[in-house]
């Protein structure tokens, strides 16, 4: 119970990487909010751990636009003061760049980017007059580039920076600021992938097996707690020794 009594908020919790980390936190003693843009499956992970003898509640909130992250935010009021954002909510509209679309570019840079942004401006707010939070960033390893994914992997390198800039401003005031970089982890995202590229991908896994979101929670939970205070501006992969 590392977590006891914190109060997490958790975009895209709704399933896959974002359900985990909430189980997680939950298991760990926080009080979670489970955002996500999907109304039903925020809800339904809300009851799997209010069932389970932990806190939560559902907040339908899509985090690219501005008032929906403030109504989440008010929600988690009811909880307490926030001490943990896990910024995870993020999508994907992969497509060579010279045939991307506008609304393909335009739909990822403001789910996983200005979305974040939205979120981590209100965290610091609240954040920086407590003198106490901890900020967990899901990026990506494609923020390094990735063949088929521009404007995804600009979106991740966008958090890269913005979790560096975040770590720098708000390190003085008890906050960090890190972020993930999941390697190949099995979730409705990634099951997305023709078989033939999920093979290429286990491949390239010296684990030898895809990750678990559990595998992506135990690392936030770490990050979360008061154990990682001296933890800030990191980008973790966490991926099973996939690129080395
Ligand atoms: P997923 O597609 O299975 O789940 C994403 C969740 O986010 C869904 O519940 C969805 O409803 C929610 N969501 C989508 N748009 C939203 C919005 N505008 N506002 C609020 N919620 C929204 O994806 P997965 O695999 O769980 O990915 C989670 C995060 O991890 C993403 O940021 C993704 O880029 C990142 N990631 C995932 C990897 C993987 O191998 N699965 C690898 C590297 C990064």
């Amino acid at each position: 119970m590392r977590l006891k009594n914190k109060v997490a908020i958790v975009t895209g919790a709704g399933r896959g990487l974002g359900k985990g980390i909430a189980l997680k936190l939950a298991r760990e003693g926080a009080k979670v909010v489970i955002g996500d843009a999907v109304e039903r499956n925020a809800h339904e992970v809300a009851e799997e751990i209010i069932k389970g003898g932990g806190s939560a509640i559902a907040a339908c909130a899509d985090v690219s636009k501005r008032t929906d992250v403030e109504a989440m935010f008010a929600a988690a009021a009811a909880f307490g003061p926030i001490d943990i954002l896990v910024n995870n909510a993020g999508i994907n509209r992969d497509g060579m760049l010279h045939k991307m679309s506008d609304e393909a570019w335009d739909k990822v840079i403001a789910v996983n980017l200005t979305g974040a942004f939205y979120c981590l401006r209100l965290a610091a707010q609240q954040m920086r007059e407590r003198g106490y939070g901890r900020i967990v960033n899901i990026a990506s390893m494609s923020w390094l580039g990735n063949f088929g994914q521009a404007n995804y992997a600009a979106s991740k390198a966008g958090i890269v920076g913005l979790t560096k800039t975040a770590a720098r401003e708000l390190a003085k005031k008890g906050v960090t600021v890190n972020a993930i970089c999941p390697g190949f982890i099995d979730t409705e995202m990634t099951r997305s992938v023709p078989q033939n590229v999920w093979d290429i991908m286990v491949g390239k896994i010296w684990a030898g097996k895809v990750g678990t979101p559990e595998d992506i929670g135990n690392v936030v939970a770490f990050l979360a707690s008061d154990e990682a205070a001296y933890v800030t501006g990191e980008v973790i992969n966490v991926s099973g020794g996939m690129v080395l």
